[in-house]
């Protein structure tokens, strides 16, 4: 049983963007890292910065901003994924450089077009590449979980004496079963006659919705990295969920006795944030993170917890982050009373003019909702879709009217790419109608394929958050707005999901763009 510190690798930022309408922005993507740098997690993988001038940047960005973990850059095994990884990366003080290669035979027959010493070759050549960048090189055998034992272990011995210092197991498909993922595991750094100079990590899809067992039981048989996203984001079903794996190994002591490191105070927050901007909503009984995941509605339950909270809770509310939904904030409080609660919470501001406007915000909030949460105050700051320079839609105005027996009319007026428009229609209900208005304007072509409206705290003056997934020519985005008036709220979802399709580009994916 490993009684090493395990080490906690993040990719929210590279394969929790690959989930389908998951972008995330330059300085959103900043914003998430310095969380999880907060939160203390040791690797961060910024992205993949061959695919896009836009993620070169970004990776760039996060390299520069972060001192306390390891900032990681996704490469394949080719020259000029690793020089621009390798370029990326330049600024960090711990760079990292993971590169990939598929060794399944299915991956490499029908995908890489390559005989498994082809392979081979290629992930020898671009470890020894990697390594003129830094000396912290991982290697993944992509699809390793469908892998010849054989080959694998080839491969991994191989990798390890090219120079690669983590071996990443990856299941990529979410295709094992948690025992046989740990046996293999087990036997692969048994058979490997070098593995004691090289650290075993894992990386798991959540296809048949086991990433976090069979990551769990990859550690006990000595993996000593998990790779994992917050709220479980990533490629289809996605990966690992971080703050699973963290808090399994904190509550379960008894069989993962080792340390984290993390700071789980943050983890709510962090995922919070996350949700807000990619647009993914977090499901309400999702573990640790989701609204219900320590609400006790029956009566036998919370009469239990009240008695003695253990008899229902495994884990304290707190400990994650949930604040107890007290008001903490309302119209008097001032900057400073707002600035230390937001870093009570996790959140800093660059700039006094970041915290200028970020306490305007609240102040109109505070005028029309009495009593402000944590859950409000971590909502302004992450709102950062609102507005900016590069949008190509604003909203200026919206009015709605809505009568018993009248059929709903909407009137908007949208700011694109400078210049002004208004359009007038009628809908079933008001939000329909204002969702009309805006098409009567844009004509964007797109096919709305998912509305959600929720609370964000308790009381009818809660603000909602909505959330839209739009869809056109095969590309998906989601949307975000919130506000106490939920048809204001969906309108900036709506446009918010429109100045993601305008913006979008198309970029290589790592995994499926062959080589
Ligand atoms: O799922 C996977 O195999 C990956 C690799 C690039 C590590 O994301
Ligand atoms: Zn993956």
């Amino acid at each position: 049983m490993s009684q090493q510190p395990l080490i906690i690798f993040d990719t929210t930022l590279r394969d929790g963007e690959q989930s389908p309408g998951a972008s995330m922005t330059l300085e959103e993507k900043v914003r998430i890292a310095k969380m999880l740098e907060l939160m203390k997690v040791n690797v961060i993988e910024a992205g993949f910065p061959i695919a896009s001038p836009g993620d070169f940047a970004a990776v760039k960005a996060v390299a520069d901003a972060i001192k306390d973990s390891t900032v990681c850059g996704l490469s394949r095994a080719l020259d000029k994924d690793i020089e621009a990884a390798g370029e990326a990366l330049k600024g960090a003080v711990s760079p990292r450089i993971h590169t990939f290669i598929a060794t399944s035979p299915i991956h490499m027959r029908d995908k890489l077009n390559m005989k498994p010493d082809e392979v081979l070759e290629n992930a020898i050549r671009a470890i020894k590449k990697a390594r003129q960048y830094t000396d912290d090189v991982e290697f993944s055998a992509e699809d390793a979980g469908r892998s010849e034992p054989e080959f694998l272990h080839r491969i991994v011995e191989a990798a390890i004496d090219a120079g690669a210092r983590t071996i990443n197991i990856p299941d990529t498909v979410g295709y094992t079963i948690p025992h046989q993922f740990g046996e293999m595991m087990k036997n692969l750094i048994e058979s490997v006659p070098n593995a004691d100079k090289a650290i075993f990590s894992v990386h798991c899809h959540n296809d048949l919705g086991l990433a976090v067992g069979n990551s769990l039981s990859a550690f006990l048989n000595g993996a000593r990295q998990i790779e994992c996203t917050i709220n479980g984001l990533g490629e289809r079903a996605g990966n690992a969920s971080l703050e699973e794996i963290v808090m399994a190994v904190r509550t379960r002591q008894d069989v993962f006795p080792c340390d984290t490191g993390i700071d789980a105070t943050h983890i709510v927050p962090t995922s919070r944030l996350v949700s807000r901007i990619t647009g993914f909503p977090v499901q309400p009984n999702k573990a640790i993170v989701g609204k219900n995941a320590f609400a006790h509605e029956s009566g036998i339950h919370q009469d239990g917890v009240l008695k003695s909270r253990e008899t229902y809770e495994i884990m304290r509310a707190q400990d994650v982050g949930w604040s107890d939904n007290q008001i903490v904030l309302g119209k008097h409080s001032g900057r400073n009373a707002f600035k230390t609660r937001l870093k009570e919470i996790g959140f800093t501001f660059e700039t006094d003019e970041a915290l200028n406007q970020a306490f305007q915000k609240f102040k109109n909030l505070a005028d029309r909702k009495h009593e402000i949460f944590d859950e409000d105050l971590l909502l302004i700051v992450s709102q950062t879709h609102e507005t900016t320079e590069d949008d190509s839609y604003e909203l200026i105005y919206s009015e709605v009217c809505s009568e018993t027996g009248e059929t709903p009319v909407a009137k908007i007026t949208l700011k694109i790419d400078g210049e002004e428009a208004s359009g007038t229609a009628n809908g079933g209900g008001p939000v329909d109608a204002v969702f009309k208005a805006i098409e009567l304007v844009v004509n964007s072509n797109t096919e709305l394929k998912l509305y959600s409206v929720n609370n964000i705290t308790s009381g009818t003056d809660s603000q909602g958050e909505v959330t839209v997934q739009l869809q056109k020519n095969g590309d998906v985005v989601y949307g975000y707005g919130a506000h106490t008036d939920i048809v204001i709220a969906s309108a900036r979802a709506y446009i918010d999901a429109l100045n993601k399709l305008a913006a979008s580009i198309t970029r290589p994916h790592p995994q499926h763009d062959g080589i």
